[in-house]
């Protein structure tokens, strides 16, 4: 149990938890507003991400800042992004349940820290991690889940848009969902 972001962030950045600590060139840790009342999870870092110690910063993560800002959102003002795994899988393979579970005592010290309102899993891995292990997100993307006084949503992975633009409207819809249920619950200003 932490008590402060920075001490949590310092004992995070050394981690060696499991073998994904070996080959990282960064480990990435989050960014965004750290009591920020929406969170929002994907699933590892990629290449770009890896490189340079932020989440979704390479081409899937300039789409979700597209989406972000369609309905008032921004890393820098008002959310916060993370992962469910802290260091890129190789060959971006999906991370394996052991590095999930390994690394996932990290994410619930942040969550603990920043006591979001609503999470928001990006994408299948995270959903199933967080929300539901069996989570299909073609089917319950855009649908809020409580779970221990959070709600939990979960959408498509920008990646998954990327390689598939028809759902590209479905998922322009959870964002705007998520946009009413931010004016209903949050408190914070979003203009
Ligand atoms: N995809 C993710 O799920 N997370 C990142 O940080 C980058 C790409």
């Amino acid at each position: 149990m932490y008590t402060t972001w920075e001490e949590l962030k310092t004992e995070c950045m050394s981690c060696g938890r499991c073998p994904l600590g070996e080959t990282r060139h960064n480990l990435v840790f989050g960014k965004g507003k750290e009591d920020a009342e929406v969170l929002f999870i994907g699933e590892g870092p990629g290449e770009q991400e890896d490189l340079r110690g932020e989440p979704c910063v390479g081409r899937s993560g300039q789409l979700l800042d597209k989406y972000l800002d369609a309905v008032g959102l921004d890393r820098n003002r008002n959310v916060y992004i993370a992962n469910i795994v802290k260091c890129r899988p190789p060959q971006n393979r999906d991370p394996k349940p052991e590095e999930q579970d390994a690394c996932i005592v990290w994410l619930r010290e942040q969550v603990r820290l920043m006591k979001p309102k609503i999470i928001v899993c990006v994408g299948r891995i995270a959903a199933q991690k967080l929300i539901d292990e069996n989570f299909r997100v073609t089917k319950q993307h855009g649908e809020f889940y409580e779970k221990a006084g959070i709600l939990m949503m979960g959408t498509f992975h920008p990646a998954a848009l990327l390689r598939n633009p028809n759902n590209k409207p479905q998922a322009l819809e959870d964002f705007l969902k998520l946009r009413d249920k931010i004016k209903e619950i949050c408190t914070h200003t979003y203009d």
